[in-house]
C-alpha cells in the first residue's frame, strides 16, 4: 500500500480509507474486528466514520478497535445529519458541531478527530458561521483538520476564501461521491480541489456495490434494501452500464470490484477511494484494488462504457469549429 499526501497539509495517508459505515450495523462488532485486522495488515492508516453511522455504534466499535495504536491512525469523522429528535441536535452551527465533536470523542474515545467533516451543506447556516464553528472546534484541539463532504465546488471555494480571509484553518480535504457511474465530482468539484491543493477522499467507488454486477445476477445488497440507495442507482441506464462494465471486466480479466476501486484512485485530483464492504470476503476484493495496473488508456476505455456528464461552461462544442 502506498502513501499519498493529504491536501496541503504534510500528513501522509493510505492510498485507499477504510469507511466504516457498517459497524454496528451490516457488520457487527466481531466482523468489524475482522475487517480492521485485514485493513491493517494491507498497511490502510486512514479511517473513515460518522456520527450518524448505526446510531453512533460505528464510532464506538471503531473507538474500540485503534486502542493502542491510535498514533498511529489518521481518523476522519462527520457532523451535520440528525442526532437526535431536538429541533437543534442538527446541523453545521457553531453550537450544534462543538455538541457533536464531544459526543463523537467520547464514543471514539480519543481526545482528538483528525479530519473532521461537515457531512452535507446546512441551508440553515450562514457559509462563514460554518467556518467560525469548525475554527472553534479546530483552536480547542478537538479537531486537526476541517474539511466538507457533499458540498459543491461554489460552497466549497466560498468556504475557503472565507477561511482565508480570516486566516482561518483551510478545509483541506472533501469527500464527494465519485464512481463510474456518478462522474458529477469530474465537472467542477475535482477540478476546484486539484486549483486549491485541497485533498479528495471519494465515497462509494463501487457504487455501494453496482458494479460488483451481482445485482444482475439476483444478488442481494443495500441496492434493494435500502430506499435511499434504491433511489439513488434507481436509473435504468446505471445497471446497463454495470453490466457492460462487468462484461468488459470479465474479458479483460478484471476483478469489477477491483477496478472500480482503482478506476477512482487514478483520477488525478483523488487522494484515496474510501472503500466499504460489510465482510471480509467483500473487503479484499476493493483491497485488491492496489494491485490493479490503471493505465491512462485502460481509465479511459472503462470511462467510455459510462456517461460523460456535461461540462460546466456551455459552448464547448465550439472549440472544435476553426474560426
Ligand atoms: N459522505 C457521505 O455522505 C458518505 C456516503 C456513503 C458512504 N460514505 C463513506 O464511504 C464508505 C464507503 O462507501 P460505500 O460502502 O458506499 O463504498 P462502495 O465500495 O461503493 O460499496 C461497498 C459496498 O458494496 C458492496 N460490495 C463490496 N464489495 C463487494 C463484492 N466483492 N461483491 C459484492 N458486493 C460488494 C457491499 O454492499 P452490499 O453488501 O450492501 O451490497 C459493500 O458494503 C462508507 O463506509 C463511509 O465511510 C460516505
Amino acid at each position: 500500500m502506498k502513501t499519498k499526501p493529504l491536501g496541503r497539509t504534510g500528513l501522509m495517508v493510505s492510498e485507499l480509507c477504510f469507511g466504516t459505515m457498517s459497524f454496528g450495523g451490516d457488520a457487527d462488532e466481531a466482523m468489524a474486528g475482522q475487517m480492521y485486522k485485514a485493513v491493517r495488515n494491507a498497511g490502510v492508516n486512514f479511517f473513515d466514520t460518522a456520527n450518524e453511522y448505526n446510531k453512533g455504534r460505528s464510532e464506538e466499535i471503531l473507538g474500540r478497535l485503534i486502542k493502542g495504536e491510535r498514533d498511529d491512525l489518521v481518523i476522519a469523522t462527520k457532523c451535520f445529519n440528525p442526532t437526535g429528535p431536538d429541533i437543534n441536535a442538527r446541523g453545521a452551527n457553531r453550537r450544534h458541531v462543538v455538541q457533536a465533536v464531544e459526543a463523537s470523542l467520547r464514543r471514539l474515545g480519543t481526545d482528538r478527530i483528525d479530519v473532521l467533516f461537515l457531512h452535507r451543506f446546512d441551508t440553515r447556516t450562514p457559509i462563514d458561521e460554518m467556518m467560525r464553528a469548525l475554527e472553534d472546534v479546530v483552536r480547542s484541539g478537538k479537531v486537526i483538520y476541517p474539511a466538507v463532504s457533499n458540498w459543491s465546488a461554489w460552497q466549497t471555494q466560498h468556504a475557503v476564501d472565507i477561511q482565508e480571509r480570516n486566516t482561518w484553518a483551510r478545509l483541506q480535504v472533501v469527500q464527494p461521491m465519485y464512481n463510474l457511474v456518478k462522474r458529477q465530482a469530474e465537472v467542477e468539484i475535482l477540478p476546484m480541489a486539484e486549483a486549491n491543493g485541497i485533498g479528495v477522499i471519494p465515497y462509494s467507488p463501487g457504487a455501494a456495490g453496482l458494479l460488483s454486477g451481482k445485482y444482475a445476477k439476483q444478488g442481494s445488497g443495500r441496492l434493494k434494501t435500502n430506499k435511499m440507495y434504491e433511489a439513488r442507482y434507481g436509473d435504468a441506464w446505471m445497471f446497463e452500464v454495470a453490466e457492460e462494465y462487468t462484461a468488459f471486466c470479465q474479458e479483460n480479466g478484471l476483478h469489477p470490484v477491483s477496478t472500480a476501486v482503482a478506476w477512482v484512485g487514478a483520477h488525478p485530483a483523488v487522494t484515496a477511494p474510501i472503500i466499504g464492504a460489510r465482510n471480509t470476503d467483500q473487503l479484499k476484493d476493493s483491497l485488491a484494488s492496489v494491485d490493479v495496473a490503471m493505465t491512462p488508456e485502460l481509465r479511459t476505455k472503462i470511462a467510455d462504457l459510462s456517461r460523460t456528464p456535461a461540462p460546466a461552461t456551455d459552448r464547448s462544442e465550439e472549440l472544435k469549429v476553426a474560426r
